[in-house]
């Protein structure tokens, strides 16, 4: 459903007084496929490139060379009818659930927001789809009128996830997402992340530097350092990894993840 096929990404240095700097590489040559209904989890330690993979993938991103494939139709070679088509498909779930929103909007219009751009609804049809998502995602109608700030960060995540599941999209790339929660909200989501996968066919890319989080949600896993996929496998395999890279990085961030914060 997803092909990664050959990216490549360098940032370059705009200001004057790096001009002399090369550009930096954030992906060499990423290539990995996600198949319908599956999840891929990518894991990696701080500025190895994953939220730069996540944001290519989204069609936010141009690579500099490579292409992203969905269902077959090439991303950013595809015109804007196509690419707004592929969109719908395509939602994402960041980190930080706070700067995810705009703070003035209520629950309903954040989750109304996606609606109201793709489909024409009656105000009593979107109520009852805004109220059927929350229902999804453990919330309750009573958190309708309520804003960001009247929200922990838990149950403002699921809005989140809610609004990125309005649409009934194809695949989700999840940035980070239980990464400022605390364990027992993070294990409340990623249940309610996997059973949307069962009922609704979902794919994810789940980026991650949370090694149980990641063998929890993923089917495989591709381990990237430094811009590169230094391997991939089947999730529950994590540990019997081959590449020193990969069990470096699997078991420094194994480590981390168990001493906390
Ligand atoms: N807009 C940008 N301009 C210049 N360099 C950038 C930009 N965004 C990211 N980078 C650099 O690209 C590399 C990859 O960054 P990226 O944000 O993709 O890493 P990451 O794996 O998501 O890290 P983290 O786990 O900290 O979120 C880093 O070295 C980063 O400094
Ligand atoms: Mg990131």
């Amino acid at each position: 459903m997803l092909v990664v096929d050959h990216v490549t990404k360098k940032y370059g240095t705009s200001s004057w007084f790096h001009r002399n700097k090369p550009a930096k590489s954030a992906l060499s040559d990423v290539s990995f496929t996600v198949e319908p209904g599956t999840c891929m989890g990518i894991l990696g330690e701080s500025g190895a490139g994953k939220s730069t993979l996540g944001k290519i993938i989204l069609g936010l991103l141009p690579p500099d060379s490579g292409s992203v494939r969905f269902e077959g139709v090439d991303l950013y070679r595809s015109d804007r009818h196509t690419r707004k088509k592929i969109r719908r498909n395509l939602q994402v779930v960041f980190q930080d659930c706070y700067s995810a929103v705009n703070p003035r909007m209520t629950v309903r219009q954040i989750i109304a927001e996606p609606l109201r751009n793709f489909e024409r609804l009656s105000a009593q049809q979107e109520r009852s789809i805004i109220v059927e998502l929350l229902e999804t995602v453990g919330l309750a109608a009573e958190h309708l009128d309520k804003n960001p700030r009247q929200m922990s960060g838990g149950q403002l995540q699921r809005v989140n996830i809610a609004r990125a599941i309005a649409l009934n999209p194809k695949l989700i790339v999840l940035d980070e997402p239980l990464s400022s929660l605390d364990m027992i909200v993070q294990k409340q989501i990623l249940q309610h992340l996997n059973e949307l996968k069962d009922s609704k066919g979902l794919s994810y890319l789940f980026i991650s530097h949370d090694v149980m989080a990641v063998n929890n949600l993923s089917d495989r896993v591709a381990v990237l350092d430094k811009g590169m996929i230094v391997e991939s496998m089947e999730a529950n395999a994590m540990f019997e990894c081959s590449h020193p890279s990969s069990q470096r990085i699997i078991h420094a961030i194994h480590e981390a993840n168990r001493l906390g914060p």
